[in-house]
């Protein structure tokens, strides 16, 4: 799967640029501040529906228009796929696959799966837990149909238990709602639990290249305690949940716990180890959807060079290419791509001042 042709209007400091990518490895460069990021986000939210950068999507639009437009061209199994998106600043959002209306926008993260590496993503492994159940789920999603319903339904449930914990009703009245509470919760879990033994198959080959001698173990927890059944956790936590108003245990707990030894990996590792950790981890998305799905991811690599040494820039585009994926990758300087490749980037892009041009 591949985007042949991208179109963006009104994204960022994009005012309008069209680009034809390569289905291989696609470099786009140009000083800081030219736009490149903006191009991956645009790319990205063709398939999310949202930034990678910013919580606020009017953002992305440009200051001198209301609305954004995106169009893109996708390759599939050789048919074709138009995907065409509308965002206006009133919040309003227009989806259009093959010309027809999008009611969700999960059918285009369906559509277009997307595995994004910049700088941030280092908040992988930082941050509290949320970015990491957002990883699983990319994958759960991807990879099990009943996913999407299972987790909503979670979360539907979980807002109207702490509703009524809220108002301070008696657990006569929460045993209804924990009763599907825990249907659903066993689904999700399910579901992830089995994603992350699957990924973790493939995580060994790919972390035994970037990291050698280096034992990282990645595992699942579900968000409460496996030995304790939890409609009983439930029923024992009313008090503190009442009191918190909140739910303390459940699926939206849930966690990938990365360690070295007993360490978490952020004690372990070097900053240029935990970079590389990452993008272990999205690659393995990628290969295991591909070998599932036999799908394709779109890769996205905000500003690679920065904080990976030449060595280690060449074994991650070197992993990236084998996937087969196509690739979009930004650097300031072109060399530090084109050195670290044993063959030059299949499409090459300058961006200057939101102008985008193809190098022949
Ligand atoms: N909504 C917007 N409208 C117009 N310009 C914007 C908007 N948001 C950001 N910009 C500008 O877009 C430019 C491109 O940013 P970016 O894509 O991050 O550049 P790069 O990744 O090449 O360093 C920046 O100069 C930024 O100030
Ligand atoms: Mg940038």
């Amino acid at each position: 799967m591949s985007l042949s042709r991208i179109t963006i209007g009104s994204f960022r400091n994009i005012s309008s640029a069209s680009l034809n990518p390569s289905d291989g490895l696609n470099l786009i460069y140009g000083q800081n501040g030219s736009g490149k990021t903006s191009i991956l986000e645009a790319i990205y939210f063709l398939g999310m529906g949202r930034s990678f950068r910013s919580h606020l999507s009017q953002r992305v639009i440009n200051n001198d228009d209301d609305k954004l437009t995106l169009f893109a061209n996708l390759i599939q199994d050789e048919n074709d796929c138009k995907i065409g998106l509308r965002r206006h600043r009133n919040g309003e959002i227009e989806v259009k696959i093959n010309g027809e209306k999008v009611k969700r926008l999960s059918t285009l993260a369906e559509t277009l799966p997307i595995q994004v590496i910049t700088p941030e993503s280092f908040s992988l492994l930082f941050e509290g837990p949320k970015a990491r159940r957002q990883f699983i789920d990319w994958g759960a999603f991807h990879s099990d149909p009943h996913f999407y319903q299972a987790w909503v339904n979670v979360r539907k449930v979980l807002k109207q238990r702490n509703q009524l914990l809220r108002n301070h009703s008696p657990y006569s009245q929460i045993q209804f709602w924990d009763k599907e509470l825990v249907r659903y919760a066993e689904q999700v879990t399910d579901i992830r639990n089995r994603y992350v033994d699957s990924l973790n198959e493939l995580l060994k080959g790919i972390i035994e290249r970037f990291l050698p001698q280096v034992d990282i173990k990645v595992s699942f927890t579900r968000g409460w305690d496996s030995k304790t059944d939890f409609s009983q956790l439930l029923e024992n936590q009313y008090s503190r949940d009442v009191a918190a108003g909140n739910t303390g245990s459940g699926p939206h707990k849930a966690d990938l716990r990365l360690r070295v030894g007993n360490l978490p990996v952020q004690d372990a590792l070097s900053r240029g180890q935990l970079k590389l950790l990452v993008c272990a981890l999205r690659i393995a998305q990628g290969k295991l959807l591909k070998q599932q799905l036999n799908k394709n991811s779109i890769y996205l690599v905000d500003d690679l060079p920065s904080e990976l040494d030449a060595q280690h820039r060449q074994l991650l585009l070197q992993q990236l290419t084998e996937t087969g994926a196509q690739i979009f990758v930004t650097a300031i300087d072109p060399l530090a791509i084109v050195d670290s490749l044993s063959r030059p980037p299949d499409r090459m892009f300058h961006v200057e001042q939101g102008l985008v041009t193809v190098i022949e």
